[in-house]
């Protein structure tokens, strides 16, 4: 990850979330996404669980100099018949603290989330955004392709 290393500040490191992160800052990071809404320690453990049994799912965090999380991500991956049984990972819920924005941590992020791809032997990594961030996905090495589509449920 010597591309990663380089571009994060000095004492900030980038590494798998662990379950006290929970009184981390790591909901309060994701909040600048979306509403996290409330989620009990014991909803979150359960969640960490059932991330690390399925061995697809690959949450990571930066920290800052103090060890506090400043910026979230996450990888999974997804086997696939096509293209002979390939392996796509997809990135989601990428977050940078509002404080530490403009620092490169999205953009550490984004490229330590794709080497753990990469590494993993997927064919591609893929991920939605909206029209506001595809400068910054550009700027991490991303090319446009196609529309995002929803139908929401809840
Ligand atoms: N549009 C165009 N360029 C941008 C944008 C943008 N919205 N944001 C950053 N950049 C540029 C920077 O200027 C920088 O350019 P440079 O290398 O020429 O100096 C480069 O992209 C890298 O920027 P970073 O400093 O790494 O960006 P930052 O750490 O602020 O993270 C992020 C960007 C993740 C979009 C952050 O602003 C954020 O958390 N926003 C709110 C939540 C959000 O929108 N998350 C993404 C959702 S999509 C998903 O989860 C798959």
């Amino acid at each position: 990850m010597t591309e990663l290393i380089q571009k994060l500040p000095t004492g900030y490191s980038f590494r798998k979330l662990e379950k006290s992160d929970y009184n981390n800052n790591y909901r309060e990071t994701l909040q600048v996404l979306t509403d996290v809404g409330e989620i009990s320690e014991s909803q979150f453990n359960e969640l960490f669980d059932y991330w690390e049994a399925a061995n697809v799912f690959h949450p990571h965090v930066i920290t800052n100099e103090k060890g506090i999380v400043v910026a979230a991500g996450m990888v999974f991956f997804e086997k696939k018949l096509i293209h002979e049984c390939s392996l796509y990972g997809h990135i989601e819920d990428i977050a940078v603290a509002k404080s530490e924005q403009g620092k490169k941590l999205g953009f550490s992020m984004i490229i330590g989330l794709s080497e753990i791809a990469e590494k993993a032997g997927c064919r591609k990594v893929i991920l939605d955004c909206s029209a506001k961030n595809i400068g910054f996905y550009e700027k991490c090495g991303f090319k446009e392709a196609g529309h995002n589509m929803n139908k929401v449920f809840v």
